[in-house]
């Protein structure tokens, strides 16, 4: 599914990226989501948020 039209990003380019550590602003940065018409600016938030939530947590985090 595309998330941006304008610049063709879809959801799996989004969830590879942030999969990599990549935040909002490196995706929006190196890829374009939102800069263009920016439409797609807070689905693609709310897509990275929900994949972000889905990972799986470091057990080091938990422990500090
Ligand atoms: S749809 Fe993403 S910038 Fe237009």
């Amino acid at each position: 599914m595309y998330v941006c039209l304008c610049k063709g990003i879809t959801e799996q380019q989004l969830q590879q990226a942030v999969e990599q550590g990549d935040s909002y602003a490196q995706i929006r940065q190196k890829m374009g989501v939102g800069t263009d018409c920016g439409c797609c600016g807070q689905s693609a938030k709310q897509m990275i948020r929900e994949h972000i939530n889905k990972m799986p947590v470091c057990e080091f985090a938990e422990a500090s």
